[in-house]
């Protein structure tokens, strides 16, 4: 991880998220880390619909409700539009061109053996889905000019993406060796995530229902908690408790301060299993009620659309400069500089 301030100060930064849904709790340490670093660098926040499509292009989804939701999200957990462009990904035309650009000089191969083509090809093919396609075989090479656009030099992600970042560096060492120095390396930047669970113990998957909303209400935090899988061998309040396996005490663990008497009282069997979910649920909804009030303050109508515009204008002023260094190095230069 490199979130050190002096080495971090004033980079630029990118990152993104496809809209597919409601955020949950898992995705909340990848935020407050961006949220972290807008004081001090320059940072750009895609909503990656092109990304979105690439999987889900076959059904009929409307993209407007889904990037607006996202947008609240983000400006829930505190992203500020004062300090960061937040704007959509097809809304800047230059994202496609230079993924058309970074094309001719991506290997097929480079494309083929990123660990989570083939995995997800064979997983959701499993589920009826093909995708032996052109767009999904270039999802990380879309990233990478998501990335290479902004010049970025780090880009917060979960752990998963580093594959991708790695295919950036690549193709950002292959492109300033073929056409001269353009782009600088991005660093992956990976905070410290724990791993969250969802309520049945699976991975945190809004398809598995099994997830916490951000937005979730008081009752929906109780609700979910309530799910929670405790230790099998507690079948009465006051049987000792094992909370390694338990996954009420996995959330303790990130959720509660005085985490160290929840585990004795659970060991020595002196709190059931009901009040310490209550307990959880108490302290997880101290985490959630100030993202859902701020996300009340921008629900307002118009705002934003006016924030994603802003965004979308501060990402373009340095897109279309990027873009032009870039036609300049392959030797493809814009009206205006043709030559005489
Ligand atoms: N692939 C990323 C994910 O699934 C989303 C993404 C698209 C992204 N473009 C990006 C992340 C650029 C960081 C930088 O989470």
């Amino acid at each position: 991880m490199n979130t050190e301030n002096k080495e971090a100060a004033s980079q630029r930064i990118l990152s993104g998220m496809r809209p597919t849904g409601l955020l949950h709790i898992g995705h909340l340490s990848v935020l407050q880390n961006w949220v972290r670093l807008q004081d001090e660098n320059k940072c750009y926040f895609a909503i990656v619909d092109w990304h979105a499509l690439t999987t889900a292009y076959d059904e009929k989804v409307e993209y407007g409700e889904l990037v607006r939701n996202i947008a609240l999200d983000w400006l829930s957990v505190g992203l500020d539009p004062e300090k960061s462009a937040i704007f959509v990904q097809s809304h800047v035309s230059e994202h496609a061109e230079l993924y058309l650009a970074l094309s001719m000089i991506t290997p097929l191969s480079w494309l083929e053996r990123v660990p989570s083509y083939k995995a997800q090809i064979q997983q959701l093919g499993a589920v009826g889905k093909d995708l032996h396609t052109l767009g999904f075989l270039g999802y990380p090479l879309l990233q990478a000019a998501d990335i290479m656009l902004y010049k970025a030099h780090a880009v917060p992600v979960g752990e998963d993406q580093l594959p991708h970042i790695e295919l950036c560096r690549e193709i950002v060492r292959r492109f300033n060796h073929l056409y001269g120095e353009v782009f600088p390396e991005p660093q992956g930047l990976v905070g410290k995530v724990p791993f969250l669970p969802g309520v049945d113990g699976r991975k945190m998957s809004k398809s598995y229902n099994n997830a916490i909303a951000i937005t979730a209400s008081q009752e929906e935090i109780r609700q979910q908690v309530r799910k929670m899988v405790t230790d099998p061998a507690r079948i009465r309040k006051d049987d000792l408790g094992h909370p390694e396996v338990c996954v009420v005490f996995r959330f303790h663990q990130i959720y509660t301060p005085d985490v160290g008497r929840i585990e004795e009282e659970c060991q020595s069997g002196s709190i059931g299993c009901v009040a310490c979910k209550t307990y959880l649920a108490e302290n997880l909804d101290k985490v959630l009620a100030p993202y859902r009030e701020r996300r009340l303050a921008w629900e307002e109508p118009g705002l934003v659309e006016k924030v994603l515009k802003r965004g979308e204008q501060r990402a373009r002023h340095m897109a279309e400069e990027t873009l032009e260094d870039v036609r300049k190095a392959i030797g493809m230069p814009g009206m205006g500089s043709l030559g005489s």
